[in-house]
């Protein structure tokens, strides 16, 4: 059965004890939110652990935003998926267009990234999206294609279950343009494909894959209730604890 998600990307914002207060009031309105729809918050790395605090014994997931591409050792400044699991974090971000953008961060890293992860017990929503030129030159669904086999096509089955896919058009993240309801559904749909041509219908079935950019409560009805949008990845959004929740209720 594909689960319902919707899941909140802090990216750099907050101070802990904001962080705190914020996660306490996602907290508070939760009990809002069906049970069949699944919080997640992703928080800086500084915030992990005390986050992880305010969510222990509620229904809200933790998760990282980023995670090493390598077990343990001498990289300075990288944060490890087992101290990410030990800070309490059930999921990691991966491949978020910031990232791949600013970063460097290419599809290669990103299958050493979800391989440390999954095998460190942590789930991984994979980011994958076009950018404008793409967009223009009409290279969405190529983009979106290679950018999933890449990474995706090196896991088995039993991993896709750990496994969940967020479709960002880079140019609606953070520009307030959304992707009307038809423009995701056609790529959510395409991308559900991309993954039953690998790994059979059933498993594309039960995967859930997320539409992020300038997901708001005014616009998630819309999305949600296109066949293969299974939630939302939400950015500036989730920086309020109502809006966030509100966005929860659209399904
Ligand atoms: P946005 O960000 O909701 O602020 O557009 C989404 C994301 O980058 O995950």
């Amino acid at each position: 059965m594909r689960k319902n998600i919707v899941a909140g990307n802090w990216k750099m914002n907050t101070t802990i004890p904001e962080g705190i207060e914020l996660a306490k009031a996602v907290v508070a309105k939760s009990a809002e939110v069906p049970s069949d729809v699944k919080l997640i918050v992703a928080t800086p790395f500084t915030h992990l652990y005390p986050v992880a605090q305010v969510l222990e014994g509620t229904a809200v997931s933790l998760s990282a935003e980023n995670c090493a591409d390598k077990e343990k050792g001498a990289y300075t400044g990288e944060v490890a998926a087992n101290m990410l699991v030990s800070a309490g974090c059930e999921y990691t971000l991966l491949g978020h267009s910031e990232r791949r953008q600013y970063y460097g961060e290419t599809d290669a890293k990103l299958v050493e990234k979800t391989k440390i992860a999954l095998a460190n017990g942590l789930k991984v929503i994979l980011c994958v999206g076009e950018n404008l030129e793409e967009r223009e030159a009409d290279k969405h669904f190529e983009v979106c294609k290679t950018q999933t086999e890449s990474v995706l096509y090196n896991f088995t089955a039993e991993d896709m279950k750990n496994i969940v896919i967020a479709y960002e058009p880079v140019w609606a993240i953070g520009t307030g343009k959304t992707a009307t309801a038809e423009q995701a559904q056609e790529i959510h749909a395409y991308i559900r494909k991309v993954v039953a041509d690998k790994f059979g219908a059933q498993v594309a079935d039960d995967m859930t894959i997320l539409y992020g950019g300038s997901c708001k409560p005014s616009n998630a009805k819309e999305l949600f209730a296109q066949p293969d949008i299974d939630g939302g990845l939400i950015g500036g959004a989730a920086l309020s604890a109502d809006d966030f929740i509100q966005i929860a209720l659209s399904f």
